[in-house]
């Protein structure tokens, strides 16, 4: 079925997979009142641009909504995106050392991080306690022992949540599915595994055991696996007060909010958020338990649809009777979801508009696989041309923070807009960023090959300093250019 593209000379309403702040005029396309044509030529492409407004906004209802909201930086994580979560009301989840040092790099409050993943180094955790994370998620009952001793070598109690297994399925892509036994995280609740691990968190004398978490999947579209895992949650609470005596005041019922891609029509936040604290408190009082805080962990949603991605269109090919292909200058290395989940996103021109008749094509990237496919099937005009500008909506989550340098490429450039301005908040990688990680026996670059200088020798590689984030863009001595696409492709 050919992607629902928006028509090329519409102006479109601020709605469905598009930033808030998006509009597609005779212009092209623009986001809070950016022009994608300008921002591409100002950063080059592949370029993420991120609607900051509808970020805040993103984030304001999940704060307003839950009791306690963390964001899940693995979506993606920027300083900035760190500072603005915090900043609209919402805690932090992190999943590793590299996230946790990332956010605390971004000047993130610890009392507001949470830690969690299925395989906790030890020097992980001892990070997580000796800067006083508010709350350890752990996975099983040798992950609690480790933290135990840790904890007690620092002198510190660590507040903890368990994570158990739920038994829920998500209905989601089976690589998102995290809520049924057959499963890396967590620990299940039938056969008294978990029953047995919270009892052991109760009494390890340097945990402070506050609650079970659980996460049953990505990309939930329905309110009912949430719906499905409070019942399983609060069962296990009362288990727990019945066996162990203990009463537990927080249950966490982690992430997995839907974004839209396509025509994916996900519930208003507002309304899961009430249909999940009303089955909690129902729930509690049939079992007669105290109702405990109730915390989530959105990442997707939150920043999902806040981003789109700007591409450079390099070829379009006509196999007569085959396909179309337009291929333009990106690719896996920067979304590796088409190729991974066989995600589907909605595809526009981002130029000024021209008249061509919308036809199928299938948008490939760069990248030496054939896999290397962004969207199969989509309609676009038939006088698409290299230069020209396409625009993918919804890339804002575990786009950027899933890419690679497969084939050298660097990672693309991140800019916000707001109120008619941009700023870079990450910027392009280049080549002289891979080559940092060489060691090379011969010394420092005597293996470069002749024409591979910087600018700054005369060269071609732009010298390191000239996008330094948080430069303003229009103009200004921070300004950037496609010359940077230069350097990418060397
Ligand atoms: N909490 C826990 C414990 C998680 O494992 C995750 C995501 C989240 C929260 C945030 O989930 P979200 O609200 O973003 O769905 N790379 C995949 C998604 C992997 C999700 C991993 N865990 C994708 O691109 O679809």
């Amino acid at each position: 079925m050919p992607g629902r593209n928006p028509p090329p000379d519409a102006a479109l309403p601020p709605a469905g997979p598009w930033p808030i702040t998006a509009a597609f005029g005779s212009g092209g396309l623009g986001v809070a009142g950016v022009a994608a044509a300008e921002l591409a030529g100002e950063h080059g492409t592949p370029l993420l641009v991120v609607d900051e407004d509808h970020v805040r906004r993103r984030c304001r209802t999940f704060a307003g909504a839950f009791p306690r909201a963390l964001y899940a930086v693995k979506a993606f994580t920027s300083r900035r995106l760190v500072r603005i979560a915090q900043e609209e009301g919402m805690g932090l989840l992190v999943a590793s050392g590299g996230e946790l040092a990332a956010c605390l790099r971004a000047g993130a409050d610890p009392a507001r991080i949470a830690f969690h993943g299925n395989n906790k180094s030890d020097e992980e955790l001892e990070l997580a306690v000796a800067t006083g994370i508010d709350l350890v998620i752990a996975d099983n009952a040798s992950e609690l022992a480790r933290l135990d001793a840790i904890a007690s070598g620092t002198g510190r109690r660590q507040a903890v949540l368990f994570r158990v297994i739920p038994g829920v399925s998500a209905g989601t892509h089976s690589f998102v599915e995290t809520g049924e036994l057959d499963s890396k995280f967590g620990t299940p609740i039938p056969g008294g595994l978990a029953l047995r691990a919270v009892a052991q968190a109760a009494l390890a004398p340097a945990l402070e055991l506050r609650g079970i978490h659980a996460h049953v999947g990505s990309q939930i579209v329905r309110a009912e696996p949430f719906l499905s895992a409070v019942d399983v949650l609060l069962d296990f609470m009362a288990e727990v007060r019945a066996e162990l005596g203990v009463e537990l005041p927080v249950l966490d019922l982690g992430g997995g909010f839907g974004a839209v891609y396509t025509d994916e029509r996900p519930p208003d936040v507002e309304e899961v958020a009430a249909a999940m604290l009303d089955r909690v408190a129902e729930g509690c009082r049939r079992r007669g338990l105290p109702v405990p805080e109730v915390v989530v962990e959105p990442g997707r949603a939150v920043v999902a649809n806040a981003v789109l991605t700007l591409y450079r269109v390099g070829s379009v090919k006509e196999i007569p009777g085959v396909r179309n292909f337009v291929a333009v200058d990106g690719g896996m290395s920067d979304n590796i979801r088409p190729v991974l989940y066989g995600a589907r996103y909605t595809v526009a021109v981002a130029h000024p508009v021209r008249r061509g008749a919308p036809r199928t094509v299938t948008v490939v990237g760069k990248h030496c696989e054939s896999g290397d496919v962004l969207a199969r099937d989509v309609d676009l005009p038939d006088d698409l041309a290299p230069g020209d500008l396409l625009a993918f909506a919804a890339t804002g989550a575990y786009g950027y923070s899933m890419a690679s340098n497969y084939n050298r490429l660097g990672r693309p450039a991140v800019v916000g807009v707001r109120d008619g301005r941009a700023e870079v908040w990450l910027r392009r990688e280049r080549p002289e960023d891979l080559d940092r990680l060489e060691v090379d026996p011969e010394g420092d670059g005597s293996a470069r090959p002749a024409g591979l200088t910087s600018r700054a020798e005369g060269g071609s590689i732009p010298p390191q300093s000239d996008t330094e984030p948080g430069r303003r863009t229009a103009g200004g001595p921070g300004a950037t250019s496609s010359r940077e696409a230069e350097g990418r492709a060397l």
